[in-house]
């Protein structure tokens, strides 16, 4: 991932961004920090880029042509996303941060003295964001922070993925307390539960720790957590038929827009998609009207939604699908030898073989660590993956090795995988793909009796990228 950082003091954020985990992830190039100094690019002979504001004010402001000359610099005819730092912007969130991840390019603006000539930042400025309602002297810091929060979910910069899956935010809870050795330290005692071994009893007991130091230091996110069980525990009545509702929730990646009885709104920040189950016209209208502006897919569970998005917000049907989902708890055989995670090696082969992706998507979901390949003789020779919705999918067998178990092989497997991350294995497959549908019954999947549609808002393209061939 590739960070550019437009600043007037370059060598602040270069020396702070190189230490610790952060200049370890630059120097095996996971990141690269790119700090632009924004003077270099003024037309004043006298190298001044700021000056007073129309209509008076204390202070000074930066002038639009250095500013923007540096962007168009750096971006060139490329489209990056240009994130303004500054306290009049939307909050930096953990959500905001994973969504930011997303990006291969990303650039930062910090405003210095009163902040950015506005003409400038309507030309280049995609977000504008701010770290917390106070006001700093610069935008150098929270761009710091942000490239921090963003570069630690890069796969591969935390090293130990799990660190960055289980911590504070991602379940809408704080983190438990942890201890270290000695067992006993002025006076204070491990608590016994974890040094017992019972694997069960420790998370109930972490998960009672975080519930109750998040119920009395953080009453906002609390409240939010407390919606989100009522709201898992109504859907757990009719699993099969709400399976993307719950893992969207329960993965973290979810975000409640509306909840009402049985109606219900999600937004998946992290790949822009609506989730939308509603029991009356009257709460599909008032969902709709929240769909967030620059969402293009939405996956309904009910067909009378299916017209209001479309006389309302242009969505139109792309696919009816079946839901089936994986609930026994055994794992499965998996009746192939050499099954493993893909690589970029493996990029080539996929983004040639899999119909329905753009290639930025196949490799944003091998960099992701979610697509997993068959071997013979040390060739591929098929593959699956999990979506970024969280589905699994994007199975292809070789005609050569088709009908020899190998694509029940490949969903076993990660069937499996997804088990042991602790998620409910599922997936959506068109109506009519019999082929699939049996090889799903015969694994011991079961199907919903309810189906779900995607829907898209401009042309298909981008569903495609989401969407279970
Ligand atoms: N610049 C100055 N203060 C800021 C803040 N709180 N967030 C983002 N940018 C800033």
């Amino acid at each position: 991932m590739r960070f550019h950082i437009l600043t007037l003091f370059p060598d602040m954020v270069m020396n702070s961004l190189h230490t610790s985990v952060i200049g370890r992830a630059v120097e095996r190039e996971l990141i690269e920090i790119n700090a632009v100094n924004i003077r270099d690019y003024t037309q004043d002979k006298h190298g001044k880029v700021d000056d007073y504001t129309y209509g008076g004010g204390a202070g000074m402001l930066l002038q639009a042509q250095p500013v923007f000359d540096a962007h168009q610099a750096v971006t060139g005819s490329r489209k990056v996303r240009t994130v303004y730092v500054t306290p009049q912007g939307v909050p930096f969130t953990q959500k905001l941060a994973m969504e930011l991840a997303k990006e291969e390019e990303l650039l930062f603006l910090c405003g210095h003295y009163e902040g950015i000539d506005e003409r400038a930042l309507e030309e280049i400025v995609t977000d504008h964001v701010s770290i917390g309602d106070y006001v700093l002297t610069g935008g150098e810091l929270p761009a710091m922070v942000m490239v921090d929060a963003i570069s630690r979910l890069v796969p591969g910069v935390l090293g130990n993925e799990v660190s960055a899956d289980t911590e504070s935010f991602h379940n809408d809870l704080l983190e438990y307390p942890q201890y270290s050795r000695p067992e006993e330290w002025h006076g204070k005692k491990v608590p016994e539960v974890l040094l017992s071994g019972d694997r069960k009893k420790i998370a109930e007991w972490r998960l009672e720790q975080a519930k109750e130091r998040t119920r009395r230091v953080r009453p906002d996110l609390f409240k939010k957590y407390l919606q989100k069980e009522k709201v898992l525990e109504m859907l757990f009545k009719q699993k099969r038929n709400n399976i993307h509702l719950i893992e969207t929730l329960s993965r973290g990646t979810g975000e409640i827009l509306y909840a009402e009885g049985e109606s219900l709104l999600i937004y998946n920040r992290a790949c822009d998609i609506v989730l939308l189950t509603a029991e009356n016209m009257e709460h599909g209208e008032k969902m709709i009207s929240l769909i967030p502006e620059t969402c293009e897919l939405a996956v309904t569970s009910q067909s009378f939604l299916n017209d209001l998005l479309l006389d309302k917000r242009g969505f139109q049907v792309c696919q009816e699908c079946n839901q089936v989902c994986y609930t026994p708890r055994e794992p499965l055989p998996v009746r192939h030898k050499d099954i493993r995670m893909l690589t970029r090696d493996e990029f080539s082969y996929v983004a040639e073989h899999y119909a329905l992706g753009d290639p930025d998507s196949v490799k944003e979901r091998i960099d992701a660590k979610a697509m997993y390949g068959a071997f013979v003789e040390g060739r591929i020779v098929g593959f699956a993956g999990i979506h970024e919705d969280g589905s699994m999918g994007m199975l292809y067998v070789d005609e050569k090795y088709r009908c020899q178990g190998i694509g029940a092989a490949l969903e076993s497997y990660i069937i499996n995988r997804e088990r042991e991350s602790g998620h409910t294995p599922y997936a959506h497959i068109i109506v009519g793909n019999e082929e699939s549908l049996r090889l799903q019954e015969k694994l011991g999947l079961y199907q919903a009796k309810q189906n779900i549609w995607w829907l898209v808002k401009k042309a298909c393209i981008s569903l495609q990228s989401v969407l279970n061939s």
